[in-house]
Formats: C-alpha cells, sequence, structure tokens
C-alpha cells in the first residue's frame, strides 16, 4: 500500500470507530491535513447521524460545508463527542507533533473540548523520540524574532515559514534539531514564552487513541 491508500485505511477505521458513538444531537471536532480530508470525504456517509462539526481550519470548514454537513462556531458548542485529526509524529504514549498544515492553535482548541481524540496517521508518523519532524509554533508576528532567540536557549534551530500567515492572522516558527524526550515539559516551556500563541507539541493532552496504519492492518495503540 502507498502513504495515500494507508490514510484511506486509517480515515475508513476512523468511520467504523465513530460511528457507533454518534447520537443525533452530536458534534464532532475535525481537523486538518490530508488524511483528515480523507475522513471528511467519507463522513458523507454519516452525515444524517449526527447533528454537525467544528472544524480546525477554514479549509476543513470548506469541506464539510461542501458534503452539506452543518459547521458550527466552537462557541456555540459546550462538548465535542470526538476530535478526529491526523498528526506529523506520534510516540508511544500517543504525545503527537501536529502543525504540518499551520492549523495547530486552532487544532489544540478543538483538541481540548473534545471528549476523545481519535488520531488517524500512516506509519511514517510512528516515532521513538519526537522531534526529527519540525516543531511548529505559531507566534504574534511582531514577536518572531524574541521568539526565536528563545527557542534557541531551549536548543532548536528555528526557521521562519516563509509566506505563510495561520487562519488567526500570526506566523509559524518551525524549529529543527530538537530530540524531545520530555514532550510535557517542553510543551509548558515553549507556551512560557511571551508572544507564542500555541506550540504544536500535544503532550499535556495528547490522543486518546490512534488508528495507524500498517501496510498489512490498522493498529488501534492506546497511551
Ligand atoms: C495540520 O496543522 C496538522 O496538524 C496535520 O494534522 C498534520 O500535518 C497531518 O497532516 P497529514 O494528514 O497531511 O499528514
Amino acid at each position: 500500500m502507498n502513504q495515500d491508500q494507508l490514510k484511506q485505511a486509517v480515515a475508513r477505521a476512523a468511520i467504523d470507530y465513530i460511528a457507533p458513538k454518534l447520537e443525533k444531537d452530536s458534534i464532532l471536532g475535525i481537523g486538518t491535513g490530508s488524511t483528515a480530508n480523507f475522513f471528511i470525504d467519507m463522513l458523507d456517509e454519516l452525515k444524517d447521524d449526527f447533528a454537525g462539526a467544528v472544524a480546525s481550519s477554514d479549509a476543513s470548514a470548506t469541506k464539510l460545508k461542501a458534503l452539506g454537513i452543518e459547521v458550527l462556531d466552537l462557541n456555540e458548542v459546550s462538548e465535542l463527542v470526538a476530535y478526529i485529526d491526523g498528526a506529523d509524529e506520534s510516540n508511544a504514549q500517543l504525545a503527537l507533533i501536529k502543525g504540518g498544515g499551520s492549523a495547530l492553535t486552532r487544532e489544540k482548541i478543538v483538541r481540548a473540548v473534545a471528549r476523545e481524540f481519535v488520531c488517524i496517521a500512516d506509519e511514517s508518523k510512528w516515532v521513538s523520540v519526537l522531534g526529527e519532524f519540525p516543531l511548529p509554533v505559531e507566534v504574534i508576528p511582531m514577536a518572531r524574532s524574541y521568539v526565536a532567540r528563545e527557542l534557541v536557549k531551549l536548543g532548536g534551530d528555528p526557521v521562519y515559514r516563509e509566506g505563510v500567515v495561520t487562519d488567526n492572522g500570526n506566523v509559524i516558527l518551525d524549529v529543527h534539531n530538537l530530540s524531545i524526550v520530555n514532550p510535557k515539559e517542553l510543551e509548558l516551556q515553549i507556551n512560557q514564552i511571551t508572544g507564542v500563541v500555541a506550540n504544536g507539541l500535544f503532550a499535556q493532552r495528547g490522543a486518546d487513541v490512534l488508528l495507524l496504519g500498517r501496510s498489512d492492518a490498522v493498529e488501534k495503540l492506546y497511551p
């Protein structure tokens, strides 16, 4: 199976996982990226079984609306039955790096509100130590250089993601060369830097279940 076929397999597994949990008034949190896009396409078949969705990006909201799925403002919703999204890396504790698609802040907010985070990923995302994928950090534009200097003090090499403005009007620094042995601690340390909006470590609250696409089967993994 190629990578797209693995992503389709985990999207299918997520549909099967989520279907029995849906009630007519359920609201789902939906993420961003190519794996989430496969999931959105398949969600068409369940669209009469739940009430609507909150999206972690404008791009996903547009795709959901095109299927006729109602997209709600998170402020109108008190709980999401589940949040389904991809990741850039996962370790065995299901601590994640996310934000390759620049949507990390909204993803973190949606994750915070969701009862369960169902992560869907192909096996290329599975690592023993997080950090080979550069860690995205969303930053208020005027703080970019200051935050970059502080990230260097934490041992990383931040690179400005040129030409990218997030859905929130901010910029992204991708932090290279971090070997993240304590993701929970680093997540908090980076959050402490003034000017940081959010960082792409989902360790304080990682995934609750990971559907990992391997060439022979989709594995269901728990922290
Ligand atoms: C979006 O900002 C990211 O967190 C995505 O979830 C992540 O980049 C995974 O994307 P793919 O499914 O395209 O690999």
